[in-house]
């Protein structure tokens, strides 16, 4: 098992539906391949995390860099893993309204990510993110 964390800025004007674009997509690969992880958007920047074999997460990893729908992809963290923070969601998207886009997101805030037992590192990580307003 391994796992990577990435952040990364929206292109300017994505639009909600960009999102449900990208979920599906993702959704869809990520099971095929056994990958699971979250995507988290904060109006401005994603953070996502993608847990599953290397290869996986490296051929994945590789398309969405190239994806036009954001910019600026900074590997935050990789690893290898011996278990799975979000073994129940092959992607799931949370995303948060912010000060450049209030009505923006599903209306709900990171707590169930950054509730999950996982080890400090994550912890720190997703925390980090969840300070910034977006
Ligand atoms: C922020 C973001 C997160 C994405 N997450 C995933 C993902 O977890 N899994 C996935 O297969 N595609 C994901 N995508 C979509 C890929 O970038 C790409 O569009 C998709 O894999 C189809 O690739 P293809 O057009 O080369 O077939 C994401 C795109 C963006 C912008």
């Amino acid at each position: 098992m391994f796992r990577l964390i990435y952040v990364s800025t929206a292109k300017f004007g994505l639009a909600e539906t960009d999102l449900a674009n990208i979920l599906e997509q993702a959704t869809t690969a990520n099971a095929q391949r056994g990958m699971t992880g979250v995507l988290l958007f904060n109006g401005l920047n994603f953070l996502q995390m993608l847990e599953g074999e290397q290869r996986d997460v490296m051929e994945i990893f590789n398309r969405i860099v190239r994806d036009s729908r954001h910019t600026s992809v900074v590997t935050v963290l990789q690893e290898p893993a011996d278990e799975r923070v979000f073994p129940d969601w092959s992607m799931q998207l949370k995303a948060r309204p912010s000060t450049a886009n209030p009505g923006f997101g599903d209306g709900t805030d990171f707590s169930d990510v950054t509730d999950r037992p996982m080890p400090e590192h994550l912890s720190r990580i997703f925390g980090n993110f969840d300070t910034l307003k977006g």
